[in-house]
């Protein structure tokens, strides 16, 4: 049975199963209990964990669909909540190996790590592509999500023991490090200046109608993190990614020689705090539907923010890694080689016409790399130690200036 769910902030109908309807109200019962257990108050990001990964009911947790898996044409029906750029065309993964070979080669390793493997897809393209070029890379994955994982394990059986998963983060690691759309996952904090100049932590609290915001003085080190970032402005919400930040320095301890490519939306420090952006970058992701009210249907929908890049680069500095390069999607896939690969593609079909394949796969390219779309909202960074600059996929319009903590946002 469907029935129908009314996402009011974007005034849409979303038709839900009965059965996702009970799962939401199990998540909802969780969440609730966390709130109760923890007095009244949980820290939004904890909030945003449970409802994101609680084992069996968050939304990266549990059986639901999440990651389309077939691409967007006007006559097929899309599946899942949102499509990442391995989902769109092969093409993506292709033109990222071409990164991941350099620093290969560079590290004289043949170790991939990838974080946050979703359905699998990227993996499959860079493996696929890596060993083209004769790269018999060793693929490991880690995944926090067991419901992903199988998802992955089924998707990549055919490579064998060439791919493995890790239970945990390793203590040392030489070679390539991968993330698509993993730090926009992570859980944020969030907070909001009040008419005082006083930073507040916004938490979650039980209400008549389900889950509301609920303010309280910030811990100094939240306060401390939004003052370093920003200037005081009444009324102004955001976030801060503090367990991106923490991951990063992390990456720091254990990437020996190598480096990792990060690929996410967002931007430079001083237009993320952007005086105009007071709502912050909250964003949820239900039927490819794109709206902020976070106590949407929880468990159904994914919750994620924008990633600060300045953060990023910082907390990589910190813990001594190098800034390796910083630009947009679409630059870095020019780089990379995207043109040169389409090419081939259009004389593969000029031998073997696909027409449908055809139209999907240059809507894909148009989506990755047009400025209205993923190529300038998404940035792809490169961090890491013992490896040569400029590496190919920032050999052109190297934005690393931009990521200037110093570089105060507009009051
Ligand atoms: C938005 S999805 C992106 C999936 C995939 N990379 C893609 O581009 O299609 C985020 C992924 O990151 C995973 N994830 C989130 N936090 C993680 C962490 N700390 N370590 C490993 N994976 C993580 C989620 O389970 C999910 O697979």
């Amino acid at each position: 049975m469907v029935l129908t769910l009314t996402v009011v902030a974007a005034n849409q109908a979303i038709p839900v199963s009965a059965d996702a309807l009970s799962h939401t109200q199990r998540v909802s019962a969780f969440l609730h209990l966390q709130i109760q257990q923890a007095g009244g108050w949980l820290p939004f990001s904890t909030w945003m964990h449970h409802v994101l990964y609680a084992p069996g009911l968050g939304y990266y947790a549990a059986g639901n669909t999440k990651l389309a898996e077939t691409p967007n044409t006007s006559t097929t029906a899309l599946s899942g909540d949102f499509v990442t750029a391995p989902q769109l065309t092969p093409l993506f993964g292709q033109t990222l190996a071409r990164q991941v070979s350099e620093i290969l080669r560079q590290t004289d390793t043949l170790d991939v790590l990838e974080f946050g493997a979703g359905s699998g897809a990227l993996a499959h393209d860079l493996l696929s592509a890596l060993h083209a070029e004769g790269l018999n890379v060793r693929y490991n994955i880690l995944e926090v999500s067991g419901d992903l994982r199988q998802r992955q394990q089924q998707r990549l059986a055919a490579w064998g023991d060439r791919v493995s998963w890790l239970e945990t983060l390793p203590t040392h690691f030489a070679g390539c490090v991968v993330g698509n759309e993993l730090l926009d996952a992570m859980p944020v904090e969030l907070f909001a200046w009040s008419d005082q100049g006083e930073v507040l932590e916004r938490g979650v609290v039980s209400s008549d109608s389900g889950f509301a915001f609920l303010d309280k003085p910030a811990s100094p080190k939240l306060a401390d993190a939004v003052r370093s970032r920003m200037p005081a402005l009444p009324c102004y919400t955001s976030e801060v990614n503090l367990q991106a930040e923490a991951w990063i320095r992390d990456l720091g301890r254990w990437l020996t020689r190598g480096a990792a490519l990060l690929i996410d939306y967002g931007f430079p420090r001083h237009e993320y705090y952007h005086p105009q952006r007071q709502r912050g970058t909250l964003m949820c992701h239900i039927q490819h539907r794109t709206h902020d009210d976070v106590f949407l249907a929880p468990g159904l929908q994914d919750i994620t923010a924008h990633v600060d890049f300045t953060a990023i680069a910082d907390a990589a500095q910190q813990s001594g890694l190098d800034v390796l390069g910083y630009t947009s999607q679409a630059r870095f896939l020019l780089n990379t080689g995207l043109p040169q690969l389409l090419e081939t593609y259009a004389q593969q079909q000029l031998e073997h016409p696909d027409p449908k394949d055809r139209a999907q796969t240059y809507a894909a390219v148009q989506k990755l790399i047009s400025e209205a779309e993923m190529g300038e909202l998404f940035k792809v960074i490169a961090l890491g130690r013992g490896i040569q600059a400029p590496l190919n996929g920032f050999s052109q319009s190297d934005r690393t200036g931009q990521l200037d903590a110093q570089r105060a946002p507009p009051v």
